[in-house]
């Protein structure tokens, strides 16, 4: 990443999170630019297409957003990369890294419908257009008790919300994931109903710490990792966050979501980070940071709603143990 860090926290050089070749496919595109060989705006389109032909993951431009950035130490881009949760590419954690190679990311289309007075149907390049990319690092708690800081790329969600206008009748957007048994082998499984859906309230949606995410670690989304385009809602469990989105609906009733139909007795609509309320089968009060799992590490204290204070205001006066 080409971005300076604020206070210059122990968080590694791009070199040391980045693999290597993706390093090195830098480092030749920079001395094409030092020599004069390529000129403006053909400058990113050239390094992807380049990246693209190598087989690794593009770059993409984007700027710190300091204010909504955990100064926590970054997970190892392996670890963000390898231990993942992807139902369609098997329910191991090390299933998506191997089997993701087989989803098809471009061409690819969002349509987003429903409630909406200007409904759109938009490609990959124009949602990279649509707003400034900004880098928010956020810490991701699973449902499961572990943790994760990435530094993930995208806006608000707010952004699209703008320009497609809901009705007065859009009261929920719903997350639609794709679903092709021919690109995602768990697809025939019937571990979920699919396709994955996921929700939220239409607030919750418009809160600017809603990322919808087209990148992390300053390139474009890795298949693992929800690869092209995903959500990212920091202050709710992982599995909110929708990955490989196709569809977005503004809805008037609550949308039916994939794991709150698999087990809703463990699964709420809300699903926000509350070290109060616990799992029916495991406790939610601490958790564990992926590449701290040393002899001695200790676990970290789960936070409310992640550390992300901002968001209370959302549910004020609701009964968070009722609406887990
Ligand atoms: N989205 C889809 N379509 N399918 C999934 O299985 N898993 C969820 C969420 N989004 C999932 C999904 C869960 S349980 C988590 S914890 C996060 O993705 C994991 O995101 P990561 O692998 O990028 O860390």
């Amino acid at each position: 990443m080409l971005i300076k860090r604020p206070n210059g926290l122990d968080l590694p050089f791009s070199s040391e999170i980045t693999p290597r070749e993706v390093f090195e496919s830098r480092r030749s595109f920079m001395r094409q630019i030092a020599a004069g060989t390529l000129a403006g705006g053909a400058l990113l389109e050239m390094a992807n297409r380049q990246a693209f032909a190598q087989g690794i993951n593009p770059k993409l431009v984007s700027k710190l957003n300091p204010a909504y950035s955990a100064m926590d130490k970054q997970s190892a881009y392996k670890d963000a990369t390898t231990y993942n949760n992807f139902y369609e590419f098997g329910t191991d954690k090390s299933e998506p890294a191997q089997n993701a190679h087989t989803l098809k990311t471009r061409p690819w289309t969002v349509t987003i419908e429903g409630e909406v007075k200007k409904p759109m149907t938009l490609d990959l390049d124009a949602l990279l257009k649509l707003a400034p990319l900004e880098e928010r690092v956020y810490r991701l708690r699973c449902v499961e008790g572990w943790s994760m800081v990435i530094p993930w790329v995208g806006y608000s969600f707010s952004e699209i919300i703008k320009r497609v206008e809901p009705t007065g009748n859009a009261k929920f957007v719903e997350f639609i994931s794709l679903a092709d048994k021919k690109q995602m082998p768990g697809v025939g499984s019937r571990v979920l109903n699919w396709p994955y859906v996921e929700g939220l309230r239409i607030d919750e949606a418009n809160h600017p710490l809603a990322l919808l995410t087209l990148g992390m670690y300053g390139e474009t989304l890795p298949n693992q990792n929800g690869a092209p385009v995903r959500m990212v809602l920091p202050w709710k469990y992982g599995f909110k966050s929708a990955k490989s989105i196709v569809k977005i609906r503004f809805v008037k009733e609550q949308p039916r979501t994939a794991w709150n139909l698999a087990a809703p007795s463990e699964y709420g609509f809300y699903s926000n980070v509350n070290p109060e309320v616990d799992h029916p089968r495991w406790s939610q009060a601490s958790e564990r940071r992926i590449g701290e799992d040393g002899f001695l590490a200790k676990k970290r204290k789960t936070l409310m709603f992640n550390g992300y204070n901002d968001v209370a205001s959302l549910y004020s006066g609701m009964d968070l143990k009722k609406f887990f």
